[in-house]
């Protein structure tokens, strides 16, 4: 199959041959009506089973792509490849096979109840109008015109209406909608910062209503949800929305209690929430990475515990990026982030200080290489969030600070040219100090390796091998004498 319009024309086959009708549903017809081009996850409902239908297409086609079974919920998925016209590399296109279907979930299970349904009925118990829509996959096997979707698309809900006025609404009343799955309440959201859209204000109602149901869901699929927000052009518009239905109460407390601002003697400090919200946008306009985004929403979530107003001195938060770190794990916890993106995030908020601080307390060359090498390849992306966090509302402050914190960046870019700190070791190695000390592997190797690198960091030495090597000539009776007699040759 080259293009997807063969592979319709091929699930088109399969349903004549089968006597099996299959209509395209959901976020493809959504995107069809919406000029958004290249989603390749296409949905099919298939009245009869959808596990069937999809064995007798993987046969049709020769078992070209792969099929994942999922006999519980009588659905199926098949992945395959096409030519991409635009790149080597080809495009993978992920049909998922269901039966016409109603599925929700019990009040207090996770596990959803399936039962076989007419069309009608399955796009009834979808999320929302403007994904209830469905189109016969034969109609699909040709490029879509204008007229066919006049005539042809099965739009039982003013999907279409609702598309164009961009509004996001429940086929059903909201409060059956959001009960028969909670995760479409975060889904509301997301689609509202995705696509620009507003959420019907009986929905919003409902999404209010309805949060704490919103604990039956497993922390993969609010992660997910988490990630599509951040992946959006602007995430505080989904954040907000997060925030004003109490959603974020639910999943991210440790965010939500940043809101506020406290006076004492007139000193005010500022809303940490709003604070996040902006920085989160601030890092999206110099990155795409959805994690690092994060990093941003979680960077001062230690602020709210350590809050304290010393007279003369002001409002302060000390020690927030320590207990930001240890709050940042229980949240790890909860959404089963895998370790080494909790080990990212983690980093990034214990050290989000500091580039901020260098500007503060003076560029030091020392300063720049004990940040260069505590970070490593996060080096990068810290600099984007200290960056981010730069949101006083004073402009003439803000782009002095701006100003600064480019000259660090360069500094610190000058700087890694010179020392070429990336990867950074003692230029002496250990074997050598070894033997050059008469030492087996021990405690002394490393403190003696140790104090060379701390000579390099803080620019006594250079780091070059013949400065390391003399440098340890002038160090190493010092360690040598508190050495055990086991580590001796
Ligand atoms: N759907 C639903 N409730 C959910 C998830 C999905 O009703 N909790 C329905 C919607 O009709 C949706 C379709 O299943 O359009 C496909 O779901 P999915 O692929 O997750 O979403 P898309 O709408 O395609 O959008 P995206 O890929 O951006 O999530």
């Amino acid at each position: 199959m080259k293009s997807v319009e063969e592979v319709f024309k091929k699930i088109s086959k399969v349903g004549q041959a089968e006597k099996v009708r299959v209509y395209v549903v959901g976020g493809y017809i959504r995107d069809i009506l919406l000029g958004r081009e290249g989603n390749r996850d296409i949905d099919c409902v298939c009245v009869g089973s959808g596990l069937e239908f999809a064995r007798s297409f993987d046969t049709a086609v020769k078992q070209v792509g792969s099929l994942i079974e999922f006999p519980d919920f009588d659905t199926a998925r098949y992945i395959l490849e096409i030519p991409n016209p635009k790149s080597q590399t080809p495009n993978t296109i992920v049909i998922e096979f269901a039966g016409a279907r109603a599925e929700s979930y019990d009040e207090k299970s996770r596990k959803p109840i399936v039962a076989a349904a007419t069309l009608e009925q399955d796009l009834a118990r979808r999320d929302f109008t403007v994904n209830a829509m469905a189109l016969p996959v034969e109609l699909l096997t040709k490029k879509v015109t204008p007229t066919i979707l006049k005539i042809q698309l099965i739009d039982i809900f003013d999907g279409r209406k609702d598309l164009e006025n961009r509004l996001l609404r429940t086929p059903l009343d909201p409060d059956t909608t959001f009960s028969d799955d909670p995760l479409r309440t975060l889904r509301a959201v997301r689609f509202a910062g995705q696509l620009g859209f507003s959420i019907e204000p009986g929905a919003l109602e409902s999404i209010h209503r309805n949060r704490a149901r919103i604990k039956i869901i497993s922390g993969e699929r609010i992660q997910e949800e988490l990630l599509k927000m951040m992946t959006t052009e602007k995430p505080s518009i989904a954040l907000t929305l997060l925030f004003q239905t109490k959603l974020l109460d639910e999943i991210l407390p440790e965010v939500s209690a940043l809101r506020g601002v406290e006076e004492v003697f007139g000193h005010q400090h500022k809303d940490n929430l709003v604070h996040s919200f902006m920085v989160v946008d601030n890092i999206a306009e110099q990155s795409e990475d959805p994690w690092l985004r994060l990093a941003g929403l979680f960077h001062d979530i230690g602020k709210t515990g350590t809050k304290k107003f010393i007279p003369k001195v002001g409002w302060t938060f000390h020690g927030h990026e320590h207990l930001g770190k240890k709050l940042f794990y229980g949240i790890s916890k909860r959404l089963k982030l895998s370790k080494e993106r909790t080990d990212y995030i983690a980093k990034l908020i214990r050290w989000h200080l500091q580039p901020i601080g260098l500007m503060d307390e003076g560029i030091t060359d020392s300063a720049v290489r004990r940040l260069v090498v505590t970070m490593g390849d996060e080096l990068d992306d810290l600099l984007i969030l200290g960056r981010g966090d730069i949101t006083t509302g004073n402009p003439n402050k803000k782009v002095r600070r701006l100003k600064n914190y480019d000259n660090l960046k360069n500094k610190i870019a000058e700087l890694l040219e010179k020392d070429k700190l990336s990867d950074f070791q003692s230029p002496l190695r250990g074997d050598e100090i070894m033997s050059l000390s008469k030492l087996k592997p021990g405690p002394t190797v490393g403190r003696i390796k140790s104090a060379i690198e701390e000579a390099i960091l803080d620019g006594i030495i250079p780091n070059e091998y013949e400065a390391a090597k003399g440098y340890f000539e002038k160090i190493k009776d010092k360690y040598l004498e508190q050495a055990t007699d086991w580590e001796k040759m």
